[in-house]
């Protein structure tokens, strides 16, 4: 078999501690199960900044263009959020989502029993919660005009019938793939895109996908039934902002943002799989994040860039494995209990053994 080239931005804070884990967990699945890959690292966000002066440096671009798939851990710091600093590290971000065309952000939630103690929520709601959150990536308010002078501030949200048209069948063909139900989101009592964004939904479900049944729900009211009765969503597909609130809201539901891994896609050949979460400064350089969202987002990797589904999941029953046996970061465990970040690698990697049992 040919070998898989995979960028690893590894980027700030804790990105780099739970990419670490994350390459162990994809190179120990090399090994069992006779993929091969190849990794180089590239950088991106705060820590480009200091080494370039820019968030995206031309290299990292190429070599992920050039790359198979890209594993980036996160960006943004503390360092960096001067209000009046020339480059965020955000914006690296930003241009790699929107270089690489990906307007498709597939963010899954399903909470595993082991870490349910650690959701807010009570247990009786979250049994049986699995919902995919389709964000829209490249569009919206995060890459409209902006303007800023002293005294007043703008961010244009901007969407184009196509760009929401293709972000509605990528839903619409994954919600059928599933339980064949798409709520879309949308703030259409109020926004004059959300109302673009209901039409273009409308008619693109309705001509392409008549087996999936469509709901509309205002954002405010889905941020209040996402927590109310979560099991009975299955697809959901919003705009750029809208999915990125409503996913960390979503992470309470698997019990911890360092959970909830991301997959990034668009038309071309290349994805970027990174976690939900940020840098976290908070917990940076200490080695107790949760690599969880970031063992996740390889395993997306394999199924969605590298066509390995198998391989993908059995990293996803290791995860589920370590879980149930206690592998719980200070996130999810109780008092005195937490392990590190290293050890909780070490058990999804131990936990690839014995071989897994895949379907199909
Ligand atoms: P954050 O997601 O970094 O952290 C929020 C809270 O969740 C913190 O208390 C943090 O400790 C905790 N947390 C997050 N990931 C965790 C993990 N894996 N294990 C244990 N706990 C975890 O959000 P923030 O603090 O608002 O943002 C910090 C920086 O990260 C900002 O600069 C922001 O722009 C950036 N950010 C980057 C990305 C990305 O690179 N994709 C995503 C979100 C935020
Ligand atoms: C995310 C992050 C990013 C976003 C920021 C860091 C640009 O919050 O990936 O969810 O808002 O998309
Ligand atoms: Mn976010």
């Amino acid at each position: 078999s040919r070998t898989h080239h995979i960028a690893v931005l590894p980027g700030d804070g804790i990105g780099p501690e739970v990419t670490a884990a994350a390459v162990a967990v994809l190179r120990a699945g090399a090994e069992r199960h006779g993929y091969r890959i190849e990794v180089s690292e590239h950088l991106v966000g705060g820590a480009a900044i200091d080494a370039t002066g820019e968030p995206l440096p031309a290299e990292t671009l190429a070599a992920c263009r050039a790359a198979d798939a890209v594993l980036l851990g996160a960006v943004g710091g503390p360092k960096w959020s001067d209000p009046g600093a020339r480059a965020r590290p955000e914006q690296g971000l930003l241009a790699l989502r929107q270089g690489l065309g990906l307007y498709a952000n597939l963010r899954p939630v399903r909470p595993h029993p082991a870490a349910l103690g650690a959701s807010p929520i009570k247990p009786h709601l979250l049994a049986g919660v699995d919902l995919l959150v389709v964000r829209e990536l490249t569009g919206g308010i995060y890459f409209g005009a902006r303007e800023r002078s002293a005294t007043h501030a703008s961010d244009l949200c901007t969407y184009s019938v196509e760009e929401i048209e293709r972000i509605v069948r990528r839903a619409g063909a994954l919600a059928r793939e599933r339980r064949g139900y798409l709520v879309s989101v949308d703030k259409a009592n109020v926004l004059e895109t959300s109302r673009l964004w209901r039409e273009t939904a409308t008619r693109v479900m309705r001509e392409e996908f008549p087996d999936v049944r469509l709901e509309h729900q205002l954002v405010d009211a889905m941020a209040m039934h996402l927590i109310a009765r979560p099991r009975e969503y299955d697809v959901i597909v919003t705009e750029n902002m809208f999915g990125d609130i409503l996913t960390d809201e979503a992470s309470m539901l698997a019990g911890s943002l360092g959970l909830l891994p991301s997959a990034s896609l668009g038309d071309g050949r290349v994805g970027l799989y990174e976690p939900i979460h940020g840098s976290a400064p908070d917990i940076a350089g200490r080695g107790v994040a949760n690599p969880f969202a970031a063992i996740a987002s390889a395993a997306l990797l394999l199924r969605h860039s590298l066509g390995l589904e198998d391989e993908a999941a059995c990293i996803e029953q290791a995860m589920a494995r370590a879980l149930d046996a206690g592998a719980l970061t200070a996130d999810l465990a109780g008092p005195g209990t937490a392990i590190d970040t290293a050890a909780a690698t070490r058990a999804v990697i131990a936990a690839l053994d014995p071989p897994c049992q895949v379907a199909g």
